[in-house]
């Protein structure tokens, strides 16, 4: 089977690069599974409802999520509908609506979505990632599923690398995202695990990791705080990879990136 799976999609103008790309890697690729990280594709933060129709009709099948998830009114009675796929980090304190961690059956495969997030450098109250990890992957065997699928939305290489060997054998494919830059290091760990700290993002080439350069300069330069203001015309990249999985285990994970321009 193969997923195809986009990072943070960021903005209108992620959103106009990724309704281009998706359909002529849909057709070069045929994945079985569409999976996208949902933490910046409504003016930044979260997802509304219009938004995740879109990408429904564009072929996403499942949305995870980031540190702006629960920022956003609207996603939280989302997160609550079933009949909307996307998940919330797993490792919030419990109270949140949602949930992290789905089975899903798409295209006749069996797939658990797990949508975890990093404490490195991130001012949130979370459980640590290890720990649910290790009570999901207690509850759910790779055994019962065509694949288990983890998006593990941080900041910190090291936490990100430290992740996907402690996982490794124990699901088919995990990926990083968050800091909107990819990076070069996918491969397929000993025990089969597919693995790349971070798969970039899906938003404005020219800007600070999708947001307006000058504003961020400036926010640099005085400590002032900043806005989202993000870029809505120019160079546009579009970031993902495509992991081949056979009987549970990776057998392939290819990185993605198209550079087009949005008028
Ligand atoms: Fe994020
Ligand atoms: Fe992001």
């Amino acid at each position: 089977m193969k997923i195809l799976f986009f990072g943070d999609i960021d903005g209108k103008i992620g959103r106009r690069a990724v309704a281009e790309v998706l359909p002529i890697w849909k057709k070069e690729y045929s994945p079985d599974i569409i999976i996208a990280n949902a933490d910046n594709v409504t003016h930044g933060k979260s997802i509304n409802k219009k938004h995740f129709e879109f990408f429904k009709d564009l072929g996403v099948d499942i949305f995870t999520a980031g540190d702006h998830t629960l920022e956003r009114k609207e996603t939280l009675e989302l997160l609550e509908d079933k009949s909307f796929s996307i998940l919330r980090p797993a490792n919030f304190s419990g109270k949140e609506p949602g949930e992290g961690v789905r089975v899903f059956e798409i295209s006749q495969k069996k797939l658990l979505v797990v949508s975890l997030l990093g404490r490195v450098f991130i001012d949130k109250e979370l459980n640590s990632p290890f720990e649910i990890v290790d009570k999901i992957l207690n509850k759910y065997s790779l055994e019962d599923f065509d694949a288990i699928f983890i998006d593990f939305h941080a900041e910190a290489t090291s936490e990100k690398s430290a992740l996907a060997w402690y996982v490794d054998g124990r699901v088919s494919a995990i990926v990083g995202t968050h800091t909107h830059v990819q990076t070069a290091d996918e491969r397929i760990l000993p025990k089969g695990t597919a693995a790349i700290t971070d798969v970039g993002f899906c938003g404005a080439s020219d800007s600070v990791i999708g947001l307006d350069k000058e504003m961020i300069i400036e926010h640099f330069l005085t400590d002032k705080g900043f806005k989202m203001n993000i870029p809505e015309s120019g160079p546009v990249q579009v970031n993902a990879v495509l992991i081949e999985i056979n009987n549970k285990k990776a057998k392939k994970i290819i990185r993605l990136a198209k550079h087009i321009n949005i008028l």
